[in-house]
């Protein structure tokens, strides 16, 4: 096969996940006659310092033509007070895209169980994927900052079909896996909430699409944040809107161990994105040691939505490799960790010989 993908590298440690990520995949095409064709593309901090703005029409249109996009990571500190933001770039390739379901696995490894800083006996069996709704929501509403800057506003808008085709998604999902949905909101205080419930009754009432032998369970925000940690292996698909889930999922980060572990992907109208859900980390940039693997799974994901399931499932295997043999950065293998790019190369060598 031949694919075209549009490579978002970034800010920060970006770069350098991307790096591996597009070794790794290269390392597939060899071994499997696939040909990947990288267009680079800038987006955020760096962009706004070589064009002006966070993401420009070239990487837009760029984005367009391509099958999927690898992103890498967005943010420096350096634009924190200033009116353009990395940021930005990311949210509009969001929207422009129509990306509107965010797919984030969460995944215990056995050999991590120490690092975590939740008991074994809770987090034993944790398996679950957060459906994040993407392209709407408080994120994407209405802003304002008074002239004095005394006064600021963010406004949370949903409708009922941006809600429905993400619970579709999110119901389909649950069929093929331990059948139950949970809805995070906050139905005591906030009217998007309420039509979120109301949308997912209906959904999950609708004959035609037979969800009915999905469980769907509702979970107050604040309640469910700390359940995630009593009991995280009650979940199987969490379903929430764009701010619930964005929070929901750095939490469910920490049961694995480290944020730098977990990929997501973004599926809706245009071109799908696959990205970890790690920020910049700044403070580690250039230094070799970031976490890889959050990419490296992105493009596994990437691979399966593509069609190649064995490549997907090979470098899926690589990766429990490379843990259990405890070929990890600082994050995962504090005493005797490797360098970005020797897991990279673990993981290479494992697929060029398995
Ligand atoms: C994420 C990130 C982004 C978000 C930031 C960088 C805008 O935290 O993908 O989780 O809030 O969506
Ligand atoms: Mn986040």
């Amino acid at each position: 096969m031949e694919k075209n993908i549009a490579v978002l590298s970034g800010d920060g440690i970006g770069p350098e996940v991307i790096n591996q990520s597009l070794r790794v995949l290269d390392a597939i095409g060899t071994k499997y006659d696939h040909k990947f064709i990288y267009h680079n593309c800038l987006i955020g901090g760096i962009s706004i310092e070589k064009t002006g703005i966070p993401i420009s029409k070239s990487t837009l249109d760029t984005c367009l033509e391509c099958d999927s996009i690898l992103f890498g990571a967005i943010g420096n500190p350096k634009f924190e007070n200033s009116k353009i933001r990395p940021e930005q770039g990311l949210l509009k390739l969001r929207k422009k895209m129509g990306v509107y379901c965010n797919i984030r696995p969460i995944k215990v490894y056995k050999k991590l169980f120490k690092i975590s800083p939740i008991k074994k006996k809770y987090i034993e069996n944790v398996d679950f994927i957060i459906y994040r709704e993407l392209t709407n929501g408080i994120y994407f509403g209405k802003k304002g900052l008074s002239l004095n800057q005394t006064k600021a506003y963010d406004v949370c808008n949903y409708e009922k079909k941006t809600i429905s085709r993400i619970a579709t998604a999110a119901f389909k999902a649950a069929v093929k896996r331990k059948k139950k949905v949970t809805l995070v909101d906050k139905a005591n205080v906030l009217e998007t909430s309420r039509l979120w419930r109301e949308t997912l009754k209906e959904i999950h009432l609708n004959l035609n699409l037979n969800f009915k032998e999905v469980q769907l369970d509702y979970l107050f925000i604040d309640n469910a944040s700390m359940q995630m940690i009593f009991n995280p292996q009650k979940f199987d698909i969490l379903l929430t809107d764009n701010m619930f889930g964005d929070i929901l999922s750095d939490e469910a980060s920490a049961i694995t161990g480290s944020l730098g572990l977990i990929p997501s992907s973004s599926i809706g109208k245009k071109t799908p994105m696959y990205e970890p859900i790690h920020g910049s980390y700044p403070q580690a940039a250039g230094k070799n040691i970031a976490n890889p693997l959050g990419s490296i799974l992105s493009v596994a994901m990437m691979l399966e939505d593509f069609g190649m399931k064995k490549e997907s499932f090979l470098i899926k295997k690589a990766v429990n490799n490379s843990i259990k043999n405890g070929v990890s950065t600082k994050d995962l293998n504090p005493k005797y960790s490797f360098s970005t790019k020797e897991v990279g190369d673990f993981l290479i060598n494992y697929i060029i010989n398995n």
